[in-house]
């Protein structure tokens, strides 16, 4: 089966998939994404994407491609001519296509892509990661394609051997990680994360379900911004995103975090999020930018 892309309307075979050289997510990384997490067939969490991708495209003041409904139905028939069960799934909308000019173009027509890869979710592999200054733009909160300071931070920990990195804002406290929101366990168990009010992070959706999820579960969620000196004494630190759900980071800065090994707290948040986005009969949590 050969790999397939969606774009524009068609499915094609992925190495000949193309957007015109005057695309403005080109020029100008002029667009967002969403990355969705297909998990036994299912789209885990899809309302809090779409949400998601909803609220970026008018922040941004691009057009929705294509009403939801109908955007539902092309990430289904995708995901079925890809014969895909287990995969992650971009979506990408542009501002379309058109001369080179910073100003809007006069005709709405935004690019819709969509490509997907295969994945094994429900791994728990131990990373190292290494902190970096943020240097990002303002406006975090919207998913934006302009991704080269992630890129940079991602390569810079790749450098050091590491797997991730975590921003440091000007402050000294950890924003997020660099494709990923950042979490750890402070000493009495609790879970400590970023509040997401503002724009100074991406309010992730998986970090969303997990909000409603652990406190159905009586785990305690305090939501502060924390140092990386914090987090090097933490009992436990993990990021999570759609496309690998809950990365146990074990090692930050060179310094061991807790046992060195894959916490039981992190742990038990992957399971609870996996029973969550499995389960048919689970009601999906809403997202909205608070
Ligand atoms: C900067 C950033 N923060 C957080 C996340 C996690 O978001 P989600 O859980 O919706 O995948 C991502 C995901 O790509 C991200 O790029």
């Amino acid at each position: 089966m050969p790999r397939l892309a969606y774009v524009n309307g068609r499915y094609v075979p992925h190495a000949q998939a193309a957007v015109h050289i005057e695309d403005r997510g080109f020029q100008f990384a002029d667009g967002v994404y969403e990355v969705v997490a297909l998990m036994n067939g299912r789209f885990a969490d899809e309302v809090g994407h779409l949400d998601r991708l909803e609220r970026s495209l008018r922040e941004l003041r691009i057009s929705m491609p294509m009403p939801r409904k109908a955007l539902q139905i092309v990430l289904r028939q995708f995901a079925r001519r890809s014969r895909l069960k287990n995969a992650v799934i971009y979506i990408q909308v542009t501002r379309g296509s058109s001369p080179r000019d910073f100003k809007f173009p006069p005709e709405r027509r935004s690019t819709l892509v969509m490509t997907a890869r295969p994945v094994t979710f429900g791994q728990l592999v131990g990373r190292k990661a290494i902190t970096v200054p943020d240097i990002r733009w303002k406006r975090r909160d919207i998913k934006t394609t302009a991704l080269v300071a992630q890129v940079l931070a991602k390569q810079a920990a790749v450098d050091k051997g590491a797997y991730e990195a975590w921003l440091v804002d000007d402050k000294g406290f950890v924003t997020e990680g660099s494709s990923a929101n950042a979490w750890i366990v402070d000493k009495s168990g609790n879970l400590v994360t970023r509040p997401t009010q503002g724009s100074m992070i991406l309010k992730g959706v998986t970090r969303n379900a997990l909000q409603a999820l652990c406190k159905k579960e009586k785990i305690k969620i305090i939501e502060r911004a924390f140092t990386p000196q914090e987090a090097y004494k933490a009992k436990e630190a993990f990021t999570t995103a759609a496309v690998s759900l809950v990365t146990p980071i074990v090692e930050l800065d060179g310094h061991k975090i807790g046992s060195g090994q894959v916490g039981a707290l992190t742990k038990k948040i992957l399971a609870i999020y996996i029973a969550y986005a499995k389960n048919p009969a689970q009601k999906q949590e809403r997202w909205d930018s608070r």
